[in-house]
């Protein structure tokens, strides 16, 4: 067992990381929830593997809950699913102390979480995270958003959930590309803020090593996160460290329309970019690109990913750290510690 809690003031929550923690989230939810009526949100992936056993749970701790499933993939974390599910949620006779839950991935939980943040002008939300991306990264830290014809994410808020249930258990179902695609993202905690868990996950070498120890990690992801998102919850500063590699990998997914490559395949190729890109320009420790690279192979993930120039400006331009004519890139000093940079945008351009 190893629980983790999120000091944000009135909004603080717990982060439970526990085997079995799955059955167990309706008494688990009853200890921070008001309402009656739960409106659990899934996919057509995950909820035939987990929705009777979270409605069970709940129904078992007195909640009624409901299942609401959105078809499988990214194209579902759009204006259109969200105001279906706002509808239907008003339909179910929603009020201010009910809650939505968000049972799947990091789709799942961004879309969900823009439900719970938005209907009635905001209701309960618990994020209940089933792939290793979730449990790492997007069910912790509150930003929730829907993608637009324009770009991902652009529609958006910060809504810190009530509580996160994470079962390590659930990481065993996870296809091998999944499992790698969430691996993009812990080694990326490596890379920005501690050399250890770099040389830990760089010993455990692969997917078996990992699963031995599942919990010890997410459990070190989310407390690195933890850290971070208490200092800076609404991404004015430090938390902009998240984005190492993301930079480029938005531009690799966009430049292949989202279909080609998984976002934590496009953050893998965008991490050791951004690290040539620092030895480069003097920001970055040489050899740190080659440590980058080597980890990744050895968890099947891209190291390199070609787009056309013409993607860079057209991405960076959309860009959250995007200001005017300059950019903030967040280069590593060296495995274990980044920061960001203001650089123009020509400037970069020109050393790619
Ligand atoms: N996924 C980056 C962040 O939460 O800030």
């Amino acid at each position: 067992m190893s629980d983790l809690h999120v000091s944000l003031g009135e909004r603080s929550y717990d982060i439970i990381n526990r085997r079995g923690s799955l059955a167990q989230c309706g008494p688990l939810a009853a200890k921070v929830l008001r309402g009656k009526k739960v409106f659990v949100i899934s996919d057509s992936g995950v909820a035939p593997l987990y929705g009777d056993t979270v409605l069970d749970s709940l129904r078992g701790a007195g909640f009624a809950p409901s299942l609401l499933t959105v078809p499988a993939g990214e194209s579902s974390k759009c204006p259109a699913q969200l105001a279906s599910l706002w509808e239907a949620l008003a339909a179910g006779g929603v009020t201010r102390s009910d809650c939505v839950v968000a049972l799947g991935g990091g789709m799942v939980g961004d879309l969900a979480g823009f439900v719970a943040a938005t209907i009635l002008r905001g209701v309960d939300f618990v994020q209940i995270p089933t792939t290793l991306l979730a449990q790492v990264d997007s069910s912790v830290g509150g930003k929730v958003a829907v993608d637009l014809e324009a770009g991902k994410n652009l529609a958006g808020s910060f809504y810190q959930p009530k509580l996160v249930i994470m079962d390590p258990d659930v990481l065993s179902s996870l296809p091998d590309r999944a499992f790698h695609d969430g691996m993009a993202e812990v080694i990326k905690y490596g890379c920005i803020w501690d050399e250890a868990l770099f040389e830990r996950l760089a010993a455990l070498r692969n997917r078996a090593g990992i699963e031995a120890v599942v919990e010890e990690i997410t459990t070190s992801c989310c407390d690195i996160k933890r850290q971070i998102v208490e200092q800076d919850e609404l991404d004015t500063g430090l938390r902009m460290l998240l984005n190492f590699g993301h930079t480029f990998g938005h531009v690799y997914e966009k430049a292949y329309r989202y279909e080609t490559y998984t976002h934590g395949e496009a953050v893998a190729a965008g991490m050791v970019a951004a690290a040539r890109l620092g030895e480069k320009m003097d920001h970055t420790e040489s050899g740190t690109a080659a440590r980058i690279e080597a980890i990744l192979q050895s968890y099947h993930l891209p190291t390199e990913i070609n787009a056309p120039r013409t993607a860079y400006a057209e991405t960076m331009n959309l860009d959250k750290k995007s200001l005017g004519s300059d950019i903030r890139f967040v280069f590593l000093e060296r495995i274990g510690k980044a920061n960001p940079v203001r650089l123009s945008k020509e400037e970069l351009f020109a050393k790619l």
